[in-house]
């Protein structure tokens, strides 16, 4: 039998598709964190942005932009041939035509009979970024981060469980230490010693006063949050993956797909807390209240991740995902220490380098 050429990989300029989209995502999310972190504790609570609002347009310019990619990449545009298969030689068609057939081929794709499938990673992954708001209010950016690779964990645990792959014993040992891990950063920050004592903003230090409301901050509501956050992580990333890799449909459509069914669960919070008529400026208005800079750059760093998350789960995998999440720790821990005045203190140390260790032990070939 004649050697098989290897698997075509997607390149983006001239680079594995693969890899560019993890390191990506690492810096993508570093940068979130930060940010989100920062457009919450810094601004009086009174003066603060609705979260529901974010997750709501996160999902909308999400689910917007994947159509467009979808549009794009119709056959029906790059073979305008295949409009009217019977056709023997190339037809000459006006551009709206063209344009109508690739649009109405979108729209019959995602309103495809499996669609439903994508509801439960929709509902699951609305709330994951609900709870992300809490808990990112509430702990320090560090913290967060370390915290919340127990989703490597959960991700393993649905990953043996519903696409039955099966775990070496040393991948179990990385998982251990994982949590390991997790809880020293836990229990330091929960006596407090990841502050300083005296938190001083100065000038040279542009986001200092993130320091000031660090007193409205109840650690274990953060980590509460994350933990659950955790969870639905774990499950709806599995999920998708199972839905992506089990059928042919593309990678865009079940983007839009999930953007559609995520807009039920993201506008029922809006709906609820909408205020009463004698306080309410019109509904816009009121979605938009003191919706600023930091709150429309954390919307889009999230849109970003969202489709980046969706590429490194098609031509990766959730357990690579992990890898590239841990990276993106040490870059926002050093952010922190920089931007929000944080003290590297011994223990923090010993439990962000045993969670990296453990990464990096269970992203090694078995
Ligand atoms: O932390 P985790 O990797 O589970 O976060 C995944 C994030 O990516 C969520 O915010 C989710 O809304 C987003 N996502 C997405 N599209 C996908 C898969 C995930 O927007 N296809």
């Amino acid at each position: 039998m004649p050697p098989q050429p290897p698997l075509q990989q997607p390149t983006i300029f001239g680079l594995p598709l693969k890899y560019v989209s993890l390191l990506t995502l690492a810096l993508q999310n570093a940068a979130l964190s930060i940010v989100m972190h920062y457009s919450r504790v810094s601004i009086h609570p009174d003066l603060a942005y609705s979260p529901a609002t974010a997750v709501l347009l996160n999902e909308l310019l999400k689910g917007g932009i994947s159509f467009v990619i979808a549009f794009l990449r119709s056959p029906l545009l790059s073979q305008p041939s295949n409009v009217y298969p019977l056709t023997r030689r190339r037809p000459l068609y006006s551009l709206p035509a063209l344009w109508w057939a690739a649009f109405s081929d979108v729209c019959g794709e995602i309103f495809s009979a499996d669609a439903w499938k994508l509801s439960i990673p929709a509902i699951l992954y609305v709330i994951q970024n609900s709870l992300q708001f809490v808990a990112i209010s509430n702990l320090p950016v560090a913290t967060f981060q370390v915290t919340y690779q127990m989703k490597i964990l959960t991700t393993a645990a649905f990953s043996v469980a519903m696409l039955r792959k099966t775990l070496t014993g040393t991948k179990w040992l990385a998982l251990f230490f994982l949590a390991i891990g997790v809880g020293i950063v836990q229990l330091q920050t929960a006596t407090g010693s990841g502050h300083r004592s005296t938190p001083a903003p100065t000038s040279s230090n542009l986001v200092g006063s993130a320091q000031e409301f660090h007193h409205h901050m109840s650690p274990l509501k953060g980590f509460g949050a994350v933990t659950a956050a955790c969870f639905t992580s774990g499950l709806a990333g599995v999920y998708f993956e199972m839905v992506l890799k089990g059928s042919k449909a593309d990678l865009w459509v079940r983007n839009v797909q999930l953007s559609l069914f995520s807009l039920i669960p993201a506008l029922l919070p809006i709906l609820y807390s909408a205020p009463s008529a004698a306080d309410s400026h019109g509904f816009l208005k009121d979605l938009f209240r003191h919706f600023g800079g930091w709150a429309w750059a954390t919307v889009s760093i999230q849109v970003f991740g969202g489709l980046v998350t969706a590429i490194v789960i098609k031509y990766s995998d959730n357990i690579l995902k992990g890898f590239a999440t841990s990276l993106s720790i040490v870059l926002s821990f050093l952010a922190s220490v920089v931007l929000f005045d944080f003290e590297i203190t011994p223990a923090f140390l010993i439990g962000a380098s045993t969670v990296l260790s453990a990464t990096w032990m269970y992203n090694q070939p078995s």
